[in-house]
């Protein structure tokens, strides 16, 4: 089995986080996105894998292959012509073998081996109230997938595509996929995976679903948010306060190795990077990623990219920052002695 994760793109939603990291780098409960779902295959036994880089894809490499020893393969995404096109160019790398396809930007909560255990290829979809917005799956009597549908406007099913796909025979993937590439297949500007699926379908190709009970979607603010929260309930960290100057922490949060907390109140559902530095602060529901430093500041809700420093007024409190890396805000021209 090959896990294959495509990261080439843009990850513009994410900007400015995404101007100066890719997307799959970004912190999210203690640990870059990317790690979430490579640490999941190595629990899973699944140790080649092959990565299709684009956008900031040096920084991607260095980082996998500083932290884990996988049988890797990386392949380049030149032109980032949609998901299709993504894994068309990693064909070569599949030699036939079984693939678990994972979107690296979905970390998820599920059991995996509930994919293989039909012998049959398999999606994995989760149940929502409003599928108008995913692709769907549209089940036969029998349980294996009649079609896919994307954004559905009219109600044709509620389970939803959340981006992970294990495809028994990738020998028949590949073919499709050089058939949407060879006869320009596009739909909304873009080859599609789902198109390359479908006409799998249609070449008698059986799929079934498995189910993925955490969707973690990590693609824009409000998500990433949401996904730290989900992941710092299920890892419970707990930290001795006695490391901290006169602070509390409001569970559940993750605090990174040399963070430095003086008079704050942190939590809940932070998530504090290494050497981040807070002086009578509070924060909640936030991430605030490495070297960050912030003064007299009470903010929620918010995303706080490396090295910002943030001086503001305490008794102000702020909700939906979104700071690049090494930006800097200093509402109030004073000096503060933690300054001095
Ligand atoms: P998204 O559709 O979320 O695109 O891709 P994106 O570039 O990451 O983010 P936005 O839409 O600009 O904000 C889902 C996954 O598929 C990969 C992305 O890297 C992401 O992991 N992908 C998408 C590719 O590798 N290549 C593509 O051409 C498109």
């Amino acid at each position: 089995m090959r896990a294959v994760i495509p990261v080439a793109g843009f990850g513009s939603r994410l900007r400015p986080h995404t101007h100066s990291l890719p997307k799959v780098l970004l912190h999210v409960a203690g640990r870059p996105i990317i790690a979430h779902i490579l640490d999941e295959l190595k629990i899973q036994k699944i140790n080649k894998v092959t990565i299709i880089y684009g956008y900031k894809g040096e920084m991607i490499r260095e980082y996998i292959d500083k932290h884990y020893d996988f049988d890797v393969e990386y392949v380049e995404q030149t032109e980032l012509l949609g998901l299709g096109h993504a894994i068309w160019c990693a064909k070569d790398t599949f030699g036939g073998e079984d693939i678990l396809m994972i979107l690296g930007d979905t970390i998820f909560d599920a059991d995996l081996s509930a994919a293989w255990k039909s012998g049959k290829s398999s999606i994995g979809v989760k149940e929502i109230d409003d599928p108008r917005r995913f692709g769907v799956v549209v089940e036969n009597e029998d349980g294996f997938i009649d079609r896919m549908v994307e954004k559905p406007q009219e109600f044709v099913s509620n389970k939803a595509i959340v981006g992970i796909y294990y495809i028994k025979n990738s020998d028949l993937l590949s073919e499709q996929l050089q058939k949407l590439i060879d006869e320009e297949i596009k739909t909304r500007g873009e080859f599609q995976l789902t198109d390359a699926l479908q006409m799998m379908l249609e070449s008698g190709e059986e799929m079934t679903t498995f189910p993925v009970s955490g969707w973690l979607d990590c693609g824009k603010k409000e998500t990433m948010l949401e996904t730290n929260q989900f992941l710092l309930k299920k890892y419970n960290y707990k930290y001795d306060e006695n490391n901290f100057d006169n602070s509390k922490i409001i569970y559940p949060c993750f605090i990174g190795g040399n963070v430095k907390l003086v008079n704050s109140v942190i939590g809940p559902n932070v998530s504090l990077a290494d050497s981040a530095e807070l002086f009578s602060c509070e924060i909640k529901n936030s991430i605030i990623a490495t070297g960050s430093k912030l003064i007299n500041v009470k903010i929620k809700d918010s995303l706080v990219g490396e090295r910002c420093e943030i001086k503001a007024k305490y008794e102000t409190e702020m909700k939906d920052l979104n700071l690049g890396s090494d930006s800097e805000i200093n509402l109030y021209e004073y000096i503060n002695k933690f300054l001095e």
